[in-house]
């Protein structure tokens, strides 16, 4: 098997192209396969690729936001690893197998768990119903397990005395929390130890702010309890710097900047300081895209 080559990030700067690449020793207990390896990725429909030639590693248990503005191409990157699409050119390996099929055409697909950005719930179903369809659909546990299981998920987000309800009788606020359950439920044939990627689509587009800080707050602790890896999607600041640990910003097909949450406050990286600072002069303009 080929060994991954992992992207180190020593200087918080960007990967593609200026990345460090080094060779580890597979026989070294650091050695962990990356959840994400995109090696020389390009995703493109007309013309202009809107993924160019991208390079990214991403290490287990870490956070991450990828951030820039609308149209640069955030959700191509979570429609990728969500399975929903295949890259044009180039590798996606998760948890290092090769992603070169659709989700739906994959015998063994790897665990990962979109939440849109909306709750995109069954109206027609209770929220046990909702939360536990997958394991329902897949009949391998008794009713009363899929129900443990589901109460355990709804008390993680912080929902109690809602089981029995219909969507359609929860405020969007709860609707919301029952979506991050519904990512929570873990299939029972999962390995011992396996971390599920959490994909976030602008969780708190349209959130009051203090909305948003619990929504901030949940998917830190749904990555935790489900010990997994996430990539939030947002260009909501408290959002980028609050369910994150790194900051990748995606701009004109690449990732320009990839770095800890105090080094994105602190760089004076022409995109980042554009982004941060909503500057309208700056690399970033309207034409580009
Ligand atoms: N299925 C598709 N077919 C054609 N073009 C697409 C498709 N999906 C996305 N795009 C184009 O890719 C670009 C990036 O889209 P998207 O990933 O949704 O950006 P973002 O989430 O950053 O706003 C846009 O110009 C969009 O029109
Ligand atoms: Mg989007």
């Amino acid at each position: 098997m080929a060994i991954p080559s992992v992207q180190t990030r020593q200087d918080g700067r960007a990967t593609h192209n200026s990345s460090v690449q080094t060779r580890l020793d597979p026989t070294s207990p650091a050695t962990q396969v990356p959840v994400v390896e995109m090696r020389d990725l390009t995703m493109q429909w007309g013309a202009k690729p809107v993924l160019d030639n991208v390079s990214l590693s991403m290490q287990p248990g870490e956070r991450i936001a990828v951030v820039g503005p609308s149209g640069a191409g955030k959700s191509t990157v979570l429609r990728l690893l969500a399975g929903l699409q295949v890259p044009t050119d180039g590798e996606l390996r998760l948890f290092g197998e090769l992603q070169d099929y659709l989700r739906l055409d994959q015998r063994r697909p790897p665990d990962v768990r979109l939440v849109f950005q909306n709750p995109a719930l069954l109206a027609s179903l209770t929220v046990e119903e909702n939360v536990g369809f997958l394991l329902m659909r897949l009949g391998r546990l008794k009713p009363a397990q899929i129900k443990e299981r589901v109460q355990q998920c709804l008390e993680a987000v912080g929902l109690n005395d809602v089981a029995d309800k219909y969507p359609g009788q929860l405020s969007g606020g709860m609707q919301k929390r029952v979506s991050f359950a519904r990512a929570l439920i873990d299939d029972p044939d999962r390995e011992e130890g396996a971390m599920p990627l959490l994909l976030y689509d602008e969780p708190t587009a349209g959130l009051d702010p203090v909305a948003s800080t619990r929504i901030e707050d949940l998917i830190v602790k749904t990555t935790t309890v489900a010990r997994g890896c996430s990539v939030v999607v947002s260009h909501v600041h408290s959002t980028i710097e609050r369910s994150a640990e790194r900051i990748v910003m995606l701009y004109g097909g690449r990732f320009q900047w990839d770095g800890t949450v105090d080094e994105y406050r602190a760089t004076d990286n022409p995109y980042v300081v554009q982004f941060r600072t909503g500057n309208l002069r700056g690399p970033m303009q309207p034409s580009d895209q």
